[in-house]
C-alpha cells in the first residue's frame, strides 16, 4: 500500500443514514426538555413577549390548553413563572394562597394529576418592587430573612400541588431553609430543582421583559456567581446537594458546557441545564435575519448541552425541538 492512504477510516461510519443512526451516540428526547410557562394575573388574553418570539404570556384561562399541548408533545414537565398584579416591598403575592402561580398549580393538578411534572420558580423579584431577588433592607439585600420568605414561597406552592419547587434566588442556605421547612409541614415528597450555580449573566435580559422583573436600582452582582469563577460555581453545586436538594442546575447553559461537564463528572445528582432567554434570542433573531436555519442550530445546541452532561434542559425552544424530534423520530 502507498503511504499516502489512511489506514483508519472514520468515514465507515458515516457511510448512509443507517450507519449513522446506528453509532450516534448522544440521544435527545422529548422527556429531557422542561417548558417554561410565564403566568399573569388578571391578564385578559394571551401576550406576546416583545422580546422573546413565539413565547407568551397566559392568562390563567388558558393555561388548561397549553398544557394540554405540552403534554400531547410527551414533555414531562414544566416551569411555571407567575407575574402578579401588585408587588411590594416583601413580595407577599408570591407566598399568596390565592397568588397566580398557586392557583395555576392548583388548576393544572386537578386537570392533569400527575400526567404532567409541575415545577415553579421560587424567586421574589417579578414580586418585589425593588425587582430584587431577596428582600430589600437599606441598600443591600438581606439573606436570612430572605430565605425565610423562599421557604415560605415554596411551602405556598406545596400547598397547592406543586411537584417541585424550583428556587432561583441565589441566596445562601436557601436550599436548607426550603427543605426543612417543606418537611416539617409534611411536604416530604416534594422536591427541590435549586438554580445552584446561577451565574450573573447578560443572557437574561429578555427575561426581565417576559416575566417584568428587573431589578430597580444596582444589579445581581451581590448574590449570583460571577461568570469568571468556575470553581467558586461548583462550591455552590456542593453545598447545594450538602443542603439536601434533589436536582442541581448550570444557568445559562450554552456559555457554560464546561461546568456542566464538570458538574456531572463530580457529582451523583441529576442534573440539569437552564438554557436562558439570551440564547433563545441569539437563535430566533439571527435566523429572522436568514444568516441560520433556526432548527438546525436549536438542535445542534440542545444536543451539544445533552452532550456535556445535562440529564434534562429548560428551554424556550421545547415546543419546538419535542415537535422536531416527534416529526424527525
Ligand atoms: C429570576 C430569574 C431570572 C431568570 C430565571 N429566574 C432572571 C434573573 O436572575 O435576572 C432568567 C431566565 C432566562 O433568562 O431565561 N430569579
Amino acid at each position: 500500500m502507498t503511504a499516502s492512504f489512511p489506514e483508519r477510516r472514520l468515514r465507515r461510519l458515516r457511510k448512509n443514514e443507517k450507519m449513522r443512526n446506528l453509532v450516534q451516540e448522544i440521544l435527545l428526547s422529548t422527556n429531557d426538555l422542561i417548558c417554561p410557562v410565564f403566568v399573569q394575573e388578571g391578564l385578559k388574553s394571551k401576550t406576546q413577549v416583545q422580546s422573546m418570539e413565539a413565547i407568551e404570556r397566559l392568562p390563567l384561562s388558558e393555561l388548561t390548553r397549553e398544557i394540554e399541548e405540552i403534554k400531547k408533545m410527551n414533555i414531562p414537565a414544566i416551569m411555571l413563572f407567575g407575574i402578579p398584579e401588585k408587588k411590594d416591598d416583601l413580595g407577599t403575592a408570591a407566598f399568596a394562597e390565592n397568588g397566580i402561580v398557586q392557583r395555576a398549580i392548583t388548576e393544572i393538578r386537578k386537570s392533569f394529576g400527575d400526567k404532567i411534572v409541575i415545577m415553579a420558580d421560587v424567586c421574589l423579584c417579578q414580586y418585589t418592587t425593588s425587582g430584587h431577588c431577596g428582600i430589600v433592607r437599606g441598600s443591600h439585600i438581606d439573606n436570612d430573612s430572605s430565605i425565610q420568605t423562599l421557604a415560605e414561597i415554596a411551602q405556598s406552592q406545596a400547598a397547592a400541588g406543586v411537584d417541585v419547587v424550583s428556587p432561583s434566588a441565589m441566596m445562601d442556605g436557601q436550599v436548607k431553609a426550603i427543605r426543612e421547612r417543606l418537611d416539617k409541614n409534611g411536604f416530604t415528597d416534594v422536591g427541590i430543582m435549586s438554580h445552584s450555580a446561577k451565574h450573573r449573566s447578560s443572557f437574561y435580559t429578555p427575561f426581565r421583559d417576559a416575566a417584568d422583573c428587573a431589578p430597580h436600582f444596582g444589579d445581581r452582582k451581590t448574590y449570583q456567581v460571577p461568570f469568571t469563577n468556575p470553581r467558586e460555581a461548583l462550591r455552590e453545586i456542593e453545598l447545594d446537594i450538602n443542603e439536601g436538594v434533589d436536582i442541581v442546575m448550570v444557568k445559562p447553559a450554552l456559555a457554560y458546557l464546561d461546568l456542566i461537564a464538570e458538574t456531572k463528572r463530580r457529582f451523583n445528582v441529576p442534573v440539569s441545564a437552564y438554557s436562558v432567554s439570551g440564547e433563545y434570542a441569539l437563535v430566533k433573531g439571527a435566523a429572522k435575519q436568514g444568516w441560520i436555519n433556526e432548527t438546525d442550530v436549536m438542535t445542534e445546541i440542545l444536543y451539544s448541552i445533552k452532550r456535556a452532561g445535562a440529564d434534562m434542559i429548560v428551554t424556550y425552544f421545547a415546543k419546538a425541538m419535542a415537535r422536531h424530534l416527534l416529526d424527525n423520530p
